[in-house]
């Protein structure tokens, strides 16, 4: 409720909107209206208040918060929901639960903090308070669990072009579906799955961005593997960058995640495939890999069209990896 007060005040701004037009509008009384507009001023919204002509919305500093997410974005499928919380332990986690309850496919869970941030391979992943980005959405594609690879690569390309119209900040993609900026990894993407043996039920795509972090921000193990996009704004050409928020981030990255997807279910993979290679930072490159305990090293030749990266070993055979972790040359980790 207090978001349709919000809504209703900006379309108004730099006018006024009674008190009574209010509660008739939304069917509640003046002094429920008022406690609304209290509880806005607490999240940081300025509200002018007269006697006479009632509320007005004063120019204030960006909000994070689900209406801001979500007010205008523009998409189909993804951010038909948004939940915003300060704290959560991970919001894949929360994510995971709202699916298994039945949430609407698109429903996007964003958190300014996580206690127990995951990432691939059942490591964690540190997500401090206000420093990073930490964005969830479920989704509920019509396709069989060992299709969804394109959905990993896809959530990348996504993210990669999100951040590059959002900042102006260029990123490669190392496979599957790390961020990568001169080596150092900025985003980080996590796919979970609930399903059948042929059937999709949800899957969650939890996505993490090294928002505004400083050098001294990362713990020692990661100073020389991690970046964020602050840094690397800091260190271009300012006539590159452009102005950029967490909000406005978020948003680019929600939008771009609904054009993805929908580029999938229309059967355009081969139009994401083509955006992967171009991002790419692992093709053509040396890399090494473990496969059941044996260690092998070769050149990465291309990402076969159902998304497995495909490595001319140096034993002279061809493996395509589906899963797992590969180091690359020239990326710190
Ligand atoms: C990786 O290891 O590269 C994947 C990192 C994914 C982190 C994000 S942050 C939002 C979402 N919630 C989590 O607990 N993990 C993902």
């Amino acid at each position: 409720m207090k978001y349709n007060i919000l809504h209703r005040l900006k379309e108004a701004s730099p006018g006024c909107v009674s008190g009574g037009e209010l509660g008739k509008l939304f069917g509640v009384s003046r002094t429920a209206v008022w406690k609304y507009i209290e509880e806005l001023r607490q999240e940081g919204y300025l509200i002018e208040a007269s006697s006479r002509k009632g509320y007005r919305l004063l120019p204030s500093f960006e909000k994070l918060n689900s209406y801001e997410i979500a007010d205008g974005l523009g998409t189909v499928i993804v951010g038909r929901a948004v939940e915003y919380y300060d704290t959560v332990d991970s919001t894949n986690n929360l994510a995971k639960k709202l699916a298994a309850e039945g949430c609407v496919a698109g429903t996007a869970v964003v958190a300014g903090r996580q206690t127990a941030g995951r990432g691939r391979l059942g490591r964690n992943w540190e997500s401090p308070a206000g420093k990073g980005i930490y964005v969830s959405v479920v989704l509920r594609p019509d396709m069989a669990p060992a299709e969804t690879q394109i959905l990993t690569l896809a959530a990348a390309v996504a993210a990669a072009d999100a951040l590059k119209e959002a900042t102006g900040v260029g990123t490669g993609i190392k496979w599957p579906n790390d961020l990568v900026i001169e080596g150092k990894k900025v985003c980080g993407i996590l796919l979970e799955m609930s399903s059948e043996a042929d059937k999709v039920n949800y899957i969650v795509l939890g996505i993490g961005i090294n928002f505004s972090q400083d050098r001294e921000d990362f713990p020692d193990e990661l100073k020389n593997r991690a970046v964020s996009l602050r840094m690397s704004a800091q260190a271009k050409d300012p006539a590159e960058i452009k102005q950029f928020s967490k909000l406005s981030v978020i948003r680019a990255v929600l939008f771009k995640l609904d054009e993805v997807i929908r580029q999938i279910s229309d059967g355009r993979r081969e139009d994401i495939l083509e955006r992967w290679r171009k991002y790419s930072v692992t093709l053509g490159r040396t890399v090494s890999f473990k496969l059941q305990g044996i260690e092998y090293s070769g050149t990465a030749v291309d990402i076969t069209p159902d998304g497995k990266l495909s490595v001319d070993c140096l034993d002279g055979v061809r493996r395509d990896l589906y899963s797992g972790e590969v180091s690359v040359s020239g990326i710190y980790y």
